[in-house]
């Protein structure tokens, strides 16, 4: 018999980026015994990878600013299907959970007069993001993790986990493998939240590293809970893309936020001509206005004009770019410039330090006087599992969801720096919730043996498995094809056949051999991982070609306009059916609250086309 330790803890937290990190605190500060389970190394996760800041109205740029203004924002970056419940929060608690940032000791950058500063984002009205130069993920996890440490929670590094048992529809406990020796471990718990991040690693060119293959995904999906909107994926615009050992790696939006600009091999700055009808009053249509905008970034002043094209949000800068590479427009190495050389040498290094250095000894490129090259890279997915907007309980009792790995806020399309501000209002949210449904639970679930050695079998399956292929092998040709056939742009036919192509995935990968032993063994977390890699890719595709309308972070060549009257309120949902087999359904959220809707742009919402 196999040996399995066995843990018990009133709250388990799957993943320990921000989100986890944040709900960890709340939980132990409400008195829960806490384990953070993280799949690598405590502080190595993908929220170091919102770099630019976290969105919070606190009005210190522009005292303009407000809740209010955020909302609207966040409401029309996600095209109108985010849950408006959960936009309202955000807007409302995010600053808060800035300022209690500060409190723990995160060290922003401060305005002359000593306030945290703000600067200018994509979709936001004002210089919305609280921000450390441009390392601002990488701070708040200092922080957090900083915090957690010292407030008793118990971190389980280098763990991952496989499965979460659940019995009458109420998650119970999980199993996890340690991927260093290979130890196998279950752990009971009262309540356990998710935090696991997103999936982009299903995507050949993405900003996430190794970690962000989607089994958090996957695990609530197995578990029974309901998806939401897993066809919105973010391709953010500024990905490096040369040498080729670094394309994908991301390239903040911060850089465009300090006046930088994107121009094509014929030297345009073609920006100006993808502005969509619904930003056209917003943004700055001559050259010479974009420049005024940025001259008065540059002196501090409020940002009283129209701004510069290049903060459209993501989804119209990223598909302006795939264009032009189309039309024959690209640069040297198949993508866009982005130059911010034309700035003050000092501020840019003072400003954008680490993309200085990431150039400098990545691409020996010296951005303080030269060109970058970009394109875009997957980086964010706005599905996930489907949460209470209030509790972030999914549809399984006792298991929440937080962050990335949860649905609702963003829409079709986040707002960057939406996604820090998202972390630590819903993580907090999930810790507190699932502490207080842990205390009034009297002790622990059983956990049946049979479901244990199914589990354990299963894990160790590809170590009995002799002959077949390297799991690598069809990792990488999984995600060449996620690029190909459910990328920027997706047709009926590409949909297809990727659906078709995942069957043959799936089979593939229930047949790879990793050989060598439990101790590390990369071999064999890979083939691990494949079956959650094909079912989170399965969800995109199938709620994608479903979709037959362009909408954020969804293209349709085939229905390249956004279809308001049959669309404009619909989400996706998908659940596992009795079968086991995928199930895809269409819902809406409840209809939005006069006194919110009457602060949305009244041009926006097509009630005439209802
Ligand atoms: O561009 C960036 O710094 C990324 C920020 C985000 O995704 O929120």
């Amino acid at each position: 018999m196999t040996d399995v330790t066995t843990h018990e803890y009133d709250v388990v937290i799957i993943g320990a980026g921000g989100a986890g990190l944040r709900a960890a605190i709340e939980a132990t500060r409400k008195g829960a015994t806490v384990a953070i389970i993280c799949k690598s190394m405590l502080g190595k996760a993908h929220t170091v990878m919102a770099e630019g800041g976290a969105a919070a109205a606190l009005g210190n740029a522009d005292p303009r600013d407000n809740w209010q203004t955020h909302f609207r924002d966040t409401m029309k970056g996600g095209k109108y299907l985010n849950d408006w419940r959960m936009a309202e929060i955000h807007a409302k608690e995010s600053p808060d959970r800035i300022r209690e940032l500060e409190q723990w000791g995160a060290i922003f950058d401060r305005t002359p007069a000593g306030l945290t500063n703000q600067r200018n984002f994509g979709g936001h009205t004002y210089p919305r993001l609280a921000h450390i130069g441009d390392a601002t993920g990488l701070e708040m996890i200092r922080t957090l993790q900083e915090r957690g440490i010292h407030s008793g929670m118990e971190v389980f590094m280098e763990y991952t986990v496989r499965k979460i048992f659940t019995k009458d529809g109420k998650a119970t406990g999980c199993f996890a493998y340690n991927r260093a020796n290979g130890t196998l471990h279950v752990f009971k718990s009262k309540t356990m939240v998710l935090a696991t991040g997103g999936i982009t690693r299903c995507w050949e060119v993405c900003s996430g590293s190794w970690e962000y293959t989607g089994e958090g995904h996957a695990l609530a999906y197995w578990a029974g809970a309901e998806m939401g909107d897993m066809e919105f994926v973010q391709f953010h615009p500024t990905g490096m893309i040369w040498p080729p050992s670094v394309k994908g790696i991301l390239v903040t939006e911060g850089v465009r936020g300090e006046g930088g600009m994107l121009t094509n091999s014929e030297g345009k700055r073609f920006m100006f001509n993808y502005v969509p009808e619904m930003y056209k009053p917003e943004f700055a249509d001559t050259e010479s206005e974009a420049l005024e905008w940025v001259q008065e970034v540059i002196d501090g002043k409020l940002a009283t004009k129209r701004r510069p094209p290049e903060l459209l949000t993501r989804d119209v800068v990223a598909k302006a770019i795939n264009s032009e590479i189309k039309a024959g427009r690209g640069s040297e190495h198949g993508g866009a410039y982005l130059d911010i050389s034309w700035r003050d040498e000092e501020e840019v290094r003072k400003k954008l330090p680490g993309m200085y250095h990431q150039f400098k000894e990545l691409a020996g490129v010296d951005i303080t006087i030269e060109q970058m090259e970009v394109g875009p890279t997957a980086h964010y997915v706005m599905g996930g599992v489907k949460v209470d907007p209030k509790t972030q309980e999914t549809t399984v009792l006792c298991l929440y969801a937080a962050g990335e790995a949860a649905t609702g806020l963003h829409g079709a399309n986040r707002l960057g720096g939406n996604s820090l501000s998202d972390l630590i209002t819903f993580g907090k949210r999930a810790g507190e919730y699932s502490t207080r449904a842990a205390a009034e639970m009297d002790g622990w679930e059983e956990i049946p043996q049979s479901e244990i050695d199914d589990v354990v079998a299963e894990t160790l399956a590809p170590f009995s498995r002799e002959g077949g292929e390297n799991p690598a092998k069809v990792v990488n040709e999984l995600r060449k094809m996620m690029q190909e056939k459910v990328g920027i742009i997706r047709t009926k036919e590409l949909l297809t056949e990727a659906l078709d192509d995942l069957n043959e995935f799936a089979a593939r990968g229930n047949t790879t051999s990793p050989g060598g032993s439990r101790i590390y063994n990369p071999g064999w977390h890979q083939a691990l991982e494949i079956n959650a890699m094909v079912d989170i890719s399965r969800m995109c595709a199938m709620a994608a070609l479903a979709r037959e309308e362009s909408r954020g972070g969804h293209t349709r060549e085939d229905f390249p306009t956004p279809d308001h009257r049959n669309w404009g309120k619909i989400n996706s949902v998908i659940m596992m059916g009795k079968k086991g087999e995928m199930v895809l359904e269409h819902r809406t959220y409840p209809s939005i609250r006069d006194d919110l809707k009457d602060l949305l742009d009244a041009s926006d919402l097509h009630e005439e086309e209802e």
